[in-house]
């Protein structure tokens, strides 16, 4: 054999190894093969996850791009990568689809060195999933609709069966939406554990519904448009509506208690770009990371301490919350879930 087909041929043999290493994604270490690049599934808002990817990439040299879904759409897209990851990191959305995601085997566990500031209230002792900010569920009125009814801003969760409001709530659906799973399990803890207690509500609820979206946030649109007068959303989403236009729209919270989320940040199990995906949770906990948000409108609660607080982010403690363990949440999901399917209303066709 010349020398130069020797070379040929043990490049080809590299090449074979590292492309079977790659297609295998079985969570082995595929440091070796990462590809200066990071493949986000994202699931704050398209502006954020946009400012966010490229911040980074200016910071670090390293690409990244995203795909924005919704926290059960990407909890399903990741299930279906599970032996071929087409994912490295997740980042935003509530922490209990990580949660349960961690549960199915689907992340991998990282402790990034800038986890130790985040407070232990905001991040899984595992390391399964890490929290960038906090957000509490609110109510986002129309109030000129809500005028015309002779009804104030609702402040309690039983405001929202007023038949006067029949079909003029909008609420995302829960198998698809964080947002709204995080409205179903503050039920479950408002009925002190009791789930069929909390699809009893929400059945209650239904009539005044008038459509159930894939994404948390569409009901902000919906309400600023007039289509329906109130919407369950994270309050924040209510107020980068007003800042774009909206200025009729108004944020309450129930006086029973609300629920709030923990957006998560994890390490895809199988990542392909597993170094890049690492330098990218890393440097998503940074103050640098975490102040992007208001550049955006999105006005969550950065959970690194030494990050600024715009003045547009509510004062969590000024808000009565419930009891929400991301953990027990993420557990009891897929067969919620199943219930609300079943009991209350399908989740939306795409
Ligand atoms: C919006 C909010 C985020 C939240 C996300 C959940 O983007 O600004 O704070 O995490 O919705 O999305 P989902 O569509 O799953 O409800």
């Amino acid at each position: 054999m010349t020398k130069r087909w020797a070379v040929a041929l043990t490049a080809l043999t590299v090449v074979a190894a590292t492309a079977g290493c790659a297609k295998e994604g079985s969570g082995a270490d595929n440091s070796a093969t990462d590809g200066h690049v990071v493949h986000v599934v994202c699931g704050a808002t398209e502006d954020w996850c946009a400012a966010t990817t490229k911040k980074f990439t200016e910071r670090t040299g390293v690409k990244a791009d995203f795909v924005r879904l919704s926290s059960g759409e990407a909890l399903a897209r990741i299930k279906a990568g599970k032996s071929n990851a087409e994912f490295d990191v997740w980042y935003g959305g509530p922490a209990d689809g990580y949660a349960a995601a961690g549960d199915e085997g689907l992340l991998e566990p990282y402790v990034s060195a800038n986890a130790s500031v985040i407070p232990a209230k905001y991040k899984d002792p595992q390391g399964v999933w890490t929290g960038v900010y906090v957000g509490a569920l609110g109510f986002c009125s129309n109030t000129k609709l809500l005028a015309k009814k002779g009804l104030e801003a609702p402040d309690a969760w039983a405001d929202l069966l007023d038949p006067k409001l029949s079909k003029d709530i909008g609420i995302a659906h829960p198998s698809t939406s964080g947002t709204s799973y995080t409205a179903l399990w503050t039920q479950v803890q408002l009925a002190g554990g009791d789930e069929t207690k909390a699809l009893e509500y929400m059945r209650k609820l239904h009539p005044n519904v008038l459509q159930y979206t894939k994404s948390g946030a569409a009901p902000a649109q919906m309400v600023a448009r007039g289509e329906v007068a109130v919407g369950v959303i994270f309050s924040h989403d209510c107020v980068a509506t007003m800042e774009a236009g909206f200025p009729d729209l108004k944020v309450s919270f129930p006086a029973e208690g609300t629920g709030y989320e923990t957006g998560g940040v994890a390490l895809v199990k199988g990542a392909k770009n597993p170094v890049s995906a690492k330098k990218f949770i890393d440097w998503a906990l940074t103050t640098e990371a975490q102040e992007i948000g208001p550049t955006v409108k999105a006005y969550q609660f950065p959970t690194n301490p030494d990050a600024k607080v715009s003045d547009k982010v509510v004062d969590l403690s000024s808000i009565k919350m419930v009891e929400y363990d991301a953990a027990a949440a993420g557990e009891a999901k897929s067969a919620l879930n199943k219930r609300f399917d079943a009991e209350v209303a399908q989740a939306p066709k795409s």
